[in-house]
């Protein structure tokens, strides 16, 4: 009996995850008050936004996502640099599909030997020139410091796409707003107790970028969430003193070690990544951890995955409702176009057509 509605469970949907963004915009009250103080920002970190003007990118993010069609040209005229010097499927793609999506140009940096960066250039006057070229920068690096060095020269807006162990804050907002989209009654500050969610996050904070700066923007919703379980297989897990900060914002951060297969059947959404950055190379984290078709999700609950995905993600699960991962990466595109409309100035232009 029990296999029966295990494989039912398993066989719904061909297409996973796909939420209606319409139901944000319904749970959102536009004030986009809150998104004119993002014109001209530099985006580093994730800790850097308070929740109305999440929210407020959200609401625009599902807006864009709801009315692909409508929004084709507000960034016409304007100029990506897109710079890259560290392997990457969807981050760069989804920005420059986002800038194209709005009608922008795009130059493109896929190696830093091709610029004077070879013959000693500083970052500093790499930057003066950006300044000249174009309108906003899209930054990887694998230093950290390279995105700080470029930011002190840099009179147009600079997002960090991921620099070395940091932080990749564009990608944390496109988490929780596929987690937004799933339940979009988490987003109420006064959500009663029993609909709080209770996440499992395989990964290590203090090493990977996707993980800390998901572990801030957590921070910023802590009332959506009634515990984030960090499971991992090293033998020196987490540093403690490290969650410290997240957790005096009262998330309920709690060290599971690896005792995920007695707490997935109670976890509402299961997140993993094993990659970290270190440097030109990459380590694996968390060999021990395997999701795939005989893993006891919670019914109803969703997997997300940063990407890009090694052993640890079986793609028996692509086909299973409990697969919001290509979700997560598809909303990255509506979350970014409306992060890069507010960055350029050209949120006018939208909400007039609305
Ligand atoms: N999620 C993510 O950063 O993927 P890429 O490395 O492919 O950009």
């Amino acid at each position: 009996m029990e296999e029966q509605v295990h494989i039912r469970s398993r066989n719904k949907p061909d297409v996973q995850g796909d939420a209606h963004p319409k139901a944000l915009l319904r749970t959102i009250v536009e004030d986009g008050d809150y998104l004119r103080p993002l014109e001209h920002q530099h985006i580093l970190k994730a800790d850097q936004f308070d929740a109305q003007t999440l929210l407020q990118l959200f609401r625009l993010a599902a807006k864009y996502e709801s009315n692909p069609d409508r929004f084709s040209t507000p960034l016409q005229g304007k100029i990506l640099i897109s710079a890259f010097y560290e392997p990457s499927t969807r981050t760069r793609l989804s920005f420059e599909s986002a800038w194209h999506r709005l009608g922008g140009d795009i130059m493109s940096i896929t190696d830093r030997s091709t610029t004077g960066i070879a013959k000693g250039e500083s970052l500093s006057d790499v930057g003066e020139m950006f300044n000249n070229y174009a309108d906003c920068v899209v930054l990887r690096d694998t230093r950290e410091e390279s995105l700080y060095e470029m930011r002190d020269t840099l009179r147009i807006p600079i997002i960090n796409a991921g620099n070395g162990m940091d932080e990749h804050p564009t990608q944390a907002m496109a988490d929780i707003y596929t987690i937004f989209k799933w339940r979009p009654e988490l987003i109420k500050k006064d959500l009663p107790e029993d609909q709080r969610i209770r996440v499992g996050i395989i990964g290590v904070p203090d090493k990977m970028r996707t993980v800390r700066s998901l572990l801030k923007i957590f921070s910023v919703f802590s009332h959506a969430f009634e515990a984030v379980y960090l499971f991992n297989d090293e033998k020196d897990g987490n540093d403690d003193e490290s969650l410290q900060d997240f957790k005096e914002s009262g998330l309920n951060i709690i060290q599971a070690g690896s005792s995920f297969d007695e707490l997935v059947p109670t976890l509402d959404v299961v997140y993993i990544n094993t990659i970290a950055w270190t440097g030109d190379d990459f380590l694996t984290f968390g060999k021990s951890f395997q999701l795939d078709n005989n893993t006891p999700f919670k019914e109803n609950a969703i997997v997300l995955h940063p990407l890009a995905r090694g052993e640890e993600l079986s793609t028996e699960l692509d086909h299973t409702p409990f697969n919001w991962y290509f979700s997560q990466a598809r909303g990255a595109v509506f979350v970014r176009m409306a992060l890069l409309t507010c960055l350029v100035h050209r949120k006018g232009r939208v909400l007039d057509v609305v």
